[in-house]
């Protein structure tokens, strides 16, 4: 065979080879693509659905979510009748879960949640301390403890005295506090 026959015959089989790989290949990226535009296209509409349906699922959650109006969390008035005298008993405002005591220094409201574990801690009279029932940690009226396990005093709400004398107790802001201080109590006319 000639010369130029051979590298005719080269010529076209590479020229076919050129042709077969290019349209090989072009068949998979043209699937590729038309594959990508449908998950783009389905994750997009997926997508939105999912934005629609939580925006639902929000609206429908804060409408049916109590308010704390008049709640524990929520800011709660003691009517000046109930606004214990100074050295008095404390006043026990169970819907707040505070005491309020009027110590020297003014009026505090201390959490009555137990800083040991949690536990509901009554006023007993006849100590004239807060006692804890659980591990018996005592704390005296200011809310320091006296002894037992628990690490800290009984936290105290930010209190707010009114024109009229009620008194306003910010119940979703309970303070910590390793010591009493003067200032954690707010003078009472
Ligand atoms: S929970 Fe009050 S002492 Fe343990």
């Amino acid at each position: 065979m000639k010369r130029s026959g051979i590298g005719a015959i080269i010529g076209v089989a590479a020229a076919s080879a050129v042709w077969a790989f290019g349209h090989l290949s072009s068949v998979p990226k043209a699937i590729n693509n038309v594959v990508s535009r449908r998950n783009f296209v389905r994750n997009a509409a997926l997508g939105a659905v999912l934005i629609v349906l939580g925006q639902l699922a929000a609206g429908f959650v804060r409408f049916f979510w109590p308010n704390k109006i008049g709640a524990f969390g929520s800011v709660l008035t003691v009517a000046a009748s109930d606004v214990p005298e100074a050295g008095g008993q404390p006043f026990t405002y169970t819907p707040g879960k505070f005491y309020l005591v009027n110590l020297d220094e003014g009026l505090i409201a201390l959490y009555w949640k137990c800083t040991h574990l949690g536990c509901t801690v009554p006023w007993v009279a006849s100590e004239e301390r807060f006692h804890c029932p659980c591990h018996g940690s005592i704390f005296f009226e200011n809310g320091v403890k006296e002894s037992g396990p628990a690490p800290r005093p009984l936290d105290y709400f930010p209190v707010t005295v009114m024109a009229d004398g009620s008194v306003q107790v910010n119940t979703g802001a309970p303070t910590e506090r390793h010591d009493f201080n003067p200032d954690q109590a707010v003078p009472y006319p």
